[in-house]
């Protein structure tokens, strides 16, 4: 991997030197030596998710000729510098963790004060997309579930054999990503700690709204040990194990987290019986004995990930290829019939490439937010609406916004999710009505 005097820089309508200087800067000093990638290389972005923290797109590396996925952090959020850190932070680790069942990082890239993690992109998205879909919901064999929750294991077995041993402390099935083959990539450590750098739980919160995976000696983690946070994982991956064993969502009765927090803090935990875990489930007393010690109430009651892997290996060497391979092809056979692809990740449709405007635009967000004016913001919006580019009820969503720069703002948020061709129309309007503060304008129409 080379660093900042690649070649892949020089070919690129790159940020100013002074923005690559402080990128270099900032990279040397989390010491990464991860590929930079222009975002000029980046084309045709689809939205894929909003996670909590960036938003997730795939795009074609037009060198490289491959999709990726780009985890971007656009300047509307005021990165600050700790903020900047944490997302080089999340680079790092993710470079310094590569293993088997590791998301495998491609690059970095940064531009005006945006910054992406570029990965590979995962053909099958979530765990929780794979188990939780509906039209179509495939059978998924039992060979190719428990493989998964192997590789899981494996993945995070790794982490916590790094030196210092690495917490990834956000384990959840949207976390879980799945290669074409199905086979497990762990993903998004942006909570995940070096042990020995972690004996503050300050800055814990409970991620995305999701706290069924945390364990409740986290709910008050100043009260703490250091001892839960080695078990966290553990806890974690007995709820997601449970999750892929009775496809169900943990506590769909409950409506609010803090009566799951409640519920769990008595002791409570997901159903173990029969209607959840059917009784003809393969190696079902085994499974649920690893449930019920990965989730106890005391972390040290709780296995390490070695115990669980050889609990789990006499599993995985009674399935042979052809029995995990016929469980994929079941799967591949329903999406395919539904949809023509094997490709199922919650995407909107393809955009034109490249991404130009979109980008432009997402860089600019409070400069146009602030400066827009009302006459372009609805000569935008009659544009968008004529040409069918935005829905009515996007259209009239913005239009009830009671202030101008509520308006602009909605736009924008409408155009990250519609992409390329609702960006230009942005650009061409405040083009249309010399908005020169804004200047300069992207060069559109060169490139088709
Ligand atoms: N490399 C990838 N390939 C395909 N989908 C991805 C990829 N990375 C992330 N995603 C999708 O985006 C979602 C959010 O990504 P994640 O890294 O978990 O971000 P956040 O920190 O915002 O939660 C994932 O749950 C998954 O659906
Ligand atoms: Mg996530």
């Amino acid at each position: 991997m080379s660093s900042g005097s690649s070649s892949q820089e020089s070919g690129c309508c790159s940020p100013g030197r002074y923005q690559r200087d402080n990128l270099y800067q900032e990279t040397a000093n989390i010491s990464s030596n991860l590929q930079l990638i222009p975002y000029t290389k980046l084309t045709d972005l689809t939205f894929i998710n909003k996670g909590a923290y960036g938003t997730v797109y795939k795009a074609l590396h037009s060198n490289w000729r491959i999709p990726v996925a780009l985890k971007f952090f656009p300047k509307e959020r005021h990165l600050m510098e700790s903020e900047r850190n944490k997302i080089f932070k999340e680079a790092e680790i993710l470079h310094k963790a590569r293993f088997s069942y590791i998301l495998p990082i491609l690059g970095i890239c940064y531009e005006e004060e945006n910054i992406g993690i570029v990965t590979e992109y995962m053909t099958n998205g979530s765990l929780n997309q794979l188990l939780h879909e509906e039209n179509p919901s495939p059978e998924i064999a039992w060979p190719i579930r428990f493989r998964i929750l192997y590789e899981i294991a494996l993945g995070v077995n790794f982490l916590h054999n790094l030196t210092p041993p690495l917490l990834h402390h956000d384990l959840k099935t949207q976390n879980i990503l799945l290669d074409s083959e199905f086979h497990v990539k762990i993903a998004d450590f942006g909570l995940s700690k070096w042990r020995m750098l972690s004996q503050s739980f300050s800055d814990h919160k409970p991620a995305g709204g999701t706290i069924i995976y945390m364990p409740p000696e986290m709910y008050e983690p100043n009260l703490n040990t250091g001892r839960g946070s080695v078990k966290h994982d553990m806890y974690s991956y007995a709820i997601i194990m449970w999750e892929v064993l009775s496809r169900k969502q943990p506590y769909e009765g409950a409506t609010t987290p803090m009566q799951i927090m409640f519920s769990v803090a008595k002791g409570n935990r997901p159903d173990l019986s029969e209607e959840s875990i059917p009784s003809d489930t393969p190696y079902r007393d085994m499974f649920i004995s690893l449930m019920q010690s990965g989730w106890a109430c005391d972390p040290n009651d709780r296995p390490a990930f070695l115990k669980c892997l050889l609990d789990l290996e006499p599993v995985i060497q009674n399935y042979d290829d052809i029995s995990i391979l016929e469980g994929i092809l079941q799967i591949k056979r329903i999406h395919s019939r539904f949809d023509g692809s094997p490709s199922f990740t919650d995407e909107r449709p393809q955009q034109e490439s490249p991404s130009t405007a979109l980008m432009w635009v997402l860089c600019k967000r409070d400069q146009i937010v602030n400066q827009m004016t009302d006459a372009c913001l609805y000569q935008c919006l009659d544009a968008l609406i004529s040409n069918q580019i935005i829905l009515k009820e996007d259209y009239e969503l913005i239009k009830s916004e009671r202030t101008r720069s509520a308006k602009v703002r909605g736009l924008i948020d409408t155009c990250e999710m519609q992409g390329e061709s609702f960006a230009r129309i942005i650009v061409q309007k405040l083009k249309d009505n010399r908005q020169k503060d804004l200047q300069p304008f992207p060069d559109l129409w060169q490139d088709g």
